[in-house]
């Protein structure tokens, strides 16, 4: 029997930069205000004149990773592919990756976990490989999240937190009992928090799907009760990282280090906090990305990565709530 590991990462962002400074050309804010609520300082967002998806920037990152593991596309055996903001409605954007990287037939699985996307594809790629059906999992992250926000002052509370940006990483088999490898996972989602941020529009539960009216309410930009989640933020990101811990049977000192969603500085400085750990146990680099959703983590991992903060042999544990409810935990460790 075999479960997954990790054995490339790959990211990849616009090389159009917007500064918080940039931001109050278009909406009553302050720099100050975005560093002080949220810690961001920059996020990079694709160029308004240029037609890009989030396959474009996942087709970008999924080369690096490949490269590095070492993978031609022919090697893949699934895309898992993690978005909110899709190419298109439908077909799902694994679909348009698939064809990019110049493959015919092999499967294409998009999931709609926002946030949390990473640790579900993850959990995802992981099953696939323990039920024996195959043996190699490109899983990407990406986001063109700039297309779809609100930059007027109404959007405000929404729009300064969002980044365009893609990650990947290259999943493999490796025996189950080796030391190395996915050693747990946890997830959940609460549909009865839906609303607490969404996109509405367009909706299959509205006839029809989008109208004058609705864009006129900006009911098609995302829209956020911002307290409401932070709420949940600090409370189940604790939860759920010892939750994942106990599945492993192991405590936060087996952890080198701890890769959270980059929603929000202030969210994981308060779970830095109530975990007890040291400040350099948390890794962040929301002040350049922004929240960069369903890339977030890989693209967290990939940086941690190149800075040499991890390496062979470390043990990361990544935690992540978002849009949904959903939230969720895995470990892994480095071969
Ligand atoms: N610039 C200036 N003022 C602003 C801005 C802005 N960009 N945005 C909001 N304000 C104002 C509000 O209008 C409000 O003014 P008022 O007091 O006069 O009404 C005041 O600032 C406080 O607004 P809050 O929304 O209460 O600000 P808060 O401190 O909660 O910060 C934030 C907002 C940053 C969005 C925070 O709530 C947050 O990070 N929430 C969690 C986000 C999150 O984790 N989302 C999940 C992941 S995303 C995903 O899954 C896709």
């Amino acid at each position: 029997m075999k479960k997954a590991v990790i054995t490339g990462t790959g990211r990849f962002v616009p090389s159009h930069v917007i500064s918080n400074e940039d931001l109050t050309r278009w909406m009553e804010t302050s720099a100050d205000w975005i560093h002080q609520r949220t810690g961001i300082d920059e996020r990079h967002w694709v160029d308004p004149g240029d037609p890009v998806g989030a396959s474009d920037l996942g087709l970008a990152a999924s080369r690096v990773a490949m490269q590095r593991a070492g993978w031609t596309p022919e090697a893949i055996d699934l895309i898992i592919f993690a978005t909110l903001s899709p190419d298109l409605n439908f077909p799902g954007s694994g679909c348009l990756l698939q064809h990019k990287l110049g493959l015919a037939s092999t499967p294409a699985l998009d999931i709609r976990q926002q946030c949390t996307g990473f640790i579900y594809g993850l959990a995802t790629a992981d099953a696939f490989i323990r039920s024996g059906q195959l043996q190699r999992v490109l899983l990407v992250g990406a986001e063109v999240h700039s297309t779809g926000l609100d930059i007027s002052t109404a959007g405000r509370d929404v729009s300064v937190i969002f980044g365009d940006g893609a990650a990947a990483v290259c999943v493999e088999g490796v025996a189950a009992d080796a030391p190395v490898g996915l050693l747990a996972s946890v997830l959940h989602a609460n549909g009865e928090m839906a609303e607490s941020l969404m996109v509405e529009a367009p909706a299959s539960r509205a006839n029809p799907r989008i109208t004058p009216r609705m864009m006129e309410e900006r009911r098609h930009y995302p829209r956020m009760d911002g307290k409401a989640i932070f709420k949940q933020a600090v409370r189940l990101l604790p939860e759920v990282t010892l939750e994942v811990l106990a599945k492993a049977g192991m405590r936060l000192e087996d952890i080198d280090l701890i890769i959270p969603h980059q929603a929000n500085m202030r969210i994981n400085q308060l779970y830095q906090k109530a975990l007890g750990v040291a400040e350099d146990k948390v890794f962040h680099n929301i002040q350049r990305y922004g929240n960069t959703t369903a890339a977030s983590i890989p693209l967290a991992l990939d940086e941690a990565f190149e800075m040499g903060i991890i390496g062979k042999g470390s043990t990361v544990l990544f935690s992540a709530l978002g849009s949904g409810l959903t939230w969720g935990a895995n470990i892994h460790r480095f071969a």
